[in-house]
């Protein structure tokens, strides 16, 4: 496959990395499943030692490769600067997800879920569980920081799981070589094991990789409790939350809430295969639920 454009789509849908990263950490792995795992212990070992990369889609390989390639410390500074000033609309939350739905992937729309779907899936079995309101309300928003595709971002800079930027990248992080090609691989100030930050600096200083998690952490930082925040802000950061990499990194705060992280991380990625929610019908719920938190209109 050979994508010469200067803002290439891999993959055929944002749900396609999702997959990738269900495939690679199946349920039976997840740190938090409300129900006891069916897996016998071989079947895990067999998930453990199977080779996903070689597995893997073209399409998923080559976002991978964009990703790693594109995604610098610099590149991180620059999205912060373009972004994170909030200054480009502002809106209701149901209003962004009715806003996000708009993105229509190229995949068969009868079998794909579209993106409200999923945010209400997410937060309908957090809801059936009998998780905290607050808790329900991070899994309704959790997702809307991919509007970013809407604003022209490529795919490689929305999703994906998402790595610290300025240091030395972990073997753990999915198809460590295409590090090799990004400039920062030169730079040896940002290959040592903490590179620009100081040992326990916490993740509040870290650049991570830009996408919609940072993305959506900020436009709702004044909102959510703190636990909420992190859900949102390092849900795709599988290297920390299923291979615990860069614990030199950590401080206290973080070391607390990933309980929280890894509580989430089970709802947003295997509920896909729930029934289709009625959106219609949930929106009281969550018209009401988002009231309880944010103003009517917030900004993006
Ligand atoms: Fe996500
Ligand atoms: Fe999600």
């Amino acid at each position: 496959m050979s994508i010469t454009d200067a803002n290439p789509k891999p993959l055929q849908s944002l749900d396609e990395w999702e997959d990738f990263m269900k495939e690679r950490y199946p349920e039976s792995t997840a740190a938090v499943v409300k129900k006891p795992s069916v897996g016998t212990d071989a079947e895990k070992k067999k998930e453990e030692f199977r080779n996903y990369e070689a597995d893997a889609r073209p399409t998923v390989r080559e976002f991978y490769r964009l990703n790693h390639l594109h995604q610098t410390h610099d590149f991180v500074k620059a999205k912060h600067q373009e972004y994170l000033g909030l200054k480009r609309m502002q809106m209701g939350v149901w209003e962004a997800a009715e806003y996000l739905n708009q993105l229509v992937d190229d995949s068969d729309p009868d079998t794909d879920m579209s993106q409200l779907e999923h945010l209400l899936q997410t937060a309908e079995q957090l809801r059936r569980d009998g998780q905290p309101r607050w808790m329900i309300l991070t899994g309704f928003v959790h997702d809307l920081g991919k509007i970013l595709c809407l604003w022209g971002e490529p795919q490689w800079a929305v999703v994906g799981d998402t790595f610290p930027t300025g240091c030395a990248y972990s073997d753990k992080i999915v198809f460590p070589k295409f590090f090799e090609a990004n400039p920062d691989s030169q730079n040896p100030v940002y290959q040592t094991r903490t590179g620009v930050y100081q040992e326990g600096c916490g993740l509040d200083n870290v650049l991570m990789s830009w996408g919609h998690d940072e993305y959506i952490y900020n436009v709702c930082k004044d909102y959510l409790p703190i636990e909420g925040l992190y859900m949102l802000r390092y849900h795709s950061f599988y290297p920390w939350h299923r291979e615990q990499q860069y614990s030199h990194l950590l401080d206290e705060k973080d070391r607390k809430n990933l309980q929280w992280v890894n509580a989430f991380n089970p709802y947003d990625l295997y509920t896909k295969s729930h029934t289709k929610p009625d959106a219609k019908a949930l929106r009281p719920f969550y018209e009401e639920l988002i009231a309880e938190y944010f103003p009517a209109k917030i900004r993006w």
